[in-house]
């Protein structure tokens, strides 16, 4: 499907496999690395990608920072930091939100193409999943009206249930 001229692709699959410009880590505020997306993109990844975390010395809730993607077959990986639900001081939605829109402009300063999202927050941050897909695509929706290079978005889903809901509310 289409948002503006935004091509919007729903996915079952694993993020570390995509070749785009950028795939979009799901990390934590020290982006030492974790478990779940992080976990996966680092151990695929390569020492050189956290050697690269380490100069940005962390990265607050809602914002992202841009590294090589070490060994992954994408160009570089996006470290977006979801927030923890329920423990934003009802922050919640505005910081998922902005962690899509956050990763978009830092995709669109490097004149990148494409770019794949996972479900930010919807793991161990326990963000519902039928209240994130309607934040992710309100930001994807606003950011499409800004001119840039994107011109591929997709959303990478890790479980049928998440791609069934994903694919169900963006149709
Ligand atoms: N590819 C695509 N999606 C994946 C993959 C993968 N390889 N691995 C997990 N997922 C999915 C999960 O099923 C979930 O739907 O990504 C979504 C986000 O889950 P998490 O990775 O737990 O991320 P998040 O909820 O944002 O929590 C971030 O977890 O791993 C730690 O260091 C990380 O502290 C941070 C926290």
């Amino acid at each position: 499907m289409k948002i503006g001229e935004i091509d919007i692709n729903i996915k079952m699959g694993d993020i570390t496999e995509e070749k785009v410009d950028a795939i979009v880590n799901a990390a934590n505020n020290t982006l030492l690395g974790g478990g779940g997306v992080d976990g996966a993109i680092h151990k695929k990844g390569g020492a050189s990608i956290l050697e690269q975390c380490k100069k940005h010395s962390g990265c607050p809730t809602g914002e992202a920072r841009i590294t090589t993607a070490g060994n992954l077959p994408s160009k570089y990986v996006i470290h977006a930091v979801g927030p923890i639900y329920g423990r934003t001081d009802s922050m919640d939605e505005i910081l998922l939100y902005n962690a899509y829109t956050n990763s978009l402009k830092l995709a669109a300063e490097y004149n990148l193409k494409s770019i794949s999202f996972p479900s930010i927050s919807t793991g161990s941050y326990g963000y519902p999943i039928d209240a994130a897909v309607a934040i992710v695509k309100q930001a994807l929706e606003n950011f499409s009206k800004i001119k840039s290079t994107i011109m591929e978005i997709n959303l990478i889903m890790f479980s049928n249930d998440n791609f069934k809901i994903y694919e169900d509310y963006f149709e």
